[in-house]
């Protein structure tokens, strides 16, 4: 199918002052509509014109000839979830059978943060930082450009973007200080648990 941008979930100025009005219109309006734009005319002709998103990226992820379509339908995925894994006033209190898991698989909430922050410091140039559900278990992982672990099938429940185009208007070069921001006061996480009990 034809990909399409989405609407924000909220207003521009929703997340501020930790995520502005001026990076959501530069990082939605024109970053993921060139996304939507390129996917869609990379898309034309290679015969997945029917399929879903997802299995358009499954598809061209790790195939050469598809490369230019797997960075734009890759991110056109990994967008649409970035805008809702936020919310205004996020990063609250935990679901609890999600807060269960992660105190079992982590040590505890702030083992986890420390540790999904540390993945998206170190993921060197553009990427991504995700916590991951496989076969039951958490754990966090980072990825280069547009690649999401979804690409190879795993369920990405969290992701936050590493592109400087996500920070550099708020935050400069301070990465670590966006990337704590996001998982203390901007992430949704009742999307998060939402999509942690369709994965178990
Ligand atoms: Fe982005």
């Amino acid at each position: 199918m034809a990909f399409q941008l989405p609407a924000l979930p909220y207003a521009k100025d929703a997340l501020a002052p930790y995520m502005s009005a001026e990076t959501l219109e530069y990082h939605h309006d024109k970053h993921h509509q060139a996304y939507v734009d390129n996917g869609n005319k990379l898309l034309a002709g290679t015969g997945l014109e029917d399929k879903t998103l997802e299995e358009i990226v499954q598809a061209s992820y790790n195939k050469p000839a598809l490369t230019g379509l797997f960075n734009n339908a890759s991110q056109h995925w990994n967008h649409v979830q970035f805008w809702q894994w936020m919310k205004p006033n996020g990063g609250g209190a935990i679901p609890g059978e999600l807060e269960k898991q992660i105190v079992s698989d982590f040590g505890s909430v702030d083992e986890f943060k420390a540790k999904f922050v540390e993945a998206g410091v170190t993921q060197f140039g553009s990427g991504w930082c995700w916590l991951v559900v496989d076969a039951g278990k958490l754990s966090v992982a980072k990825t280069p450009n547009g690649e999401s672990p979804m690409a190879y099938g795993k369920a990405a429940i969290l992701g936050c973007d590493v592109w400087e185009h996500s920070y550099y208007i708020d935050y400069r070069n301070r990465r670590p200080d966006y990337l704590k921001a996001f998982v203390d006061n901007m992430v949704n996480w009742e999307y998060v648990a939402e999509l942690y009990s369709k994965a178990v």
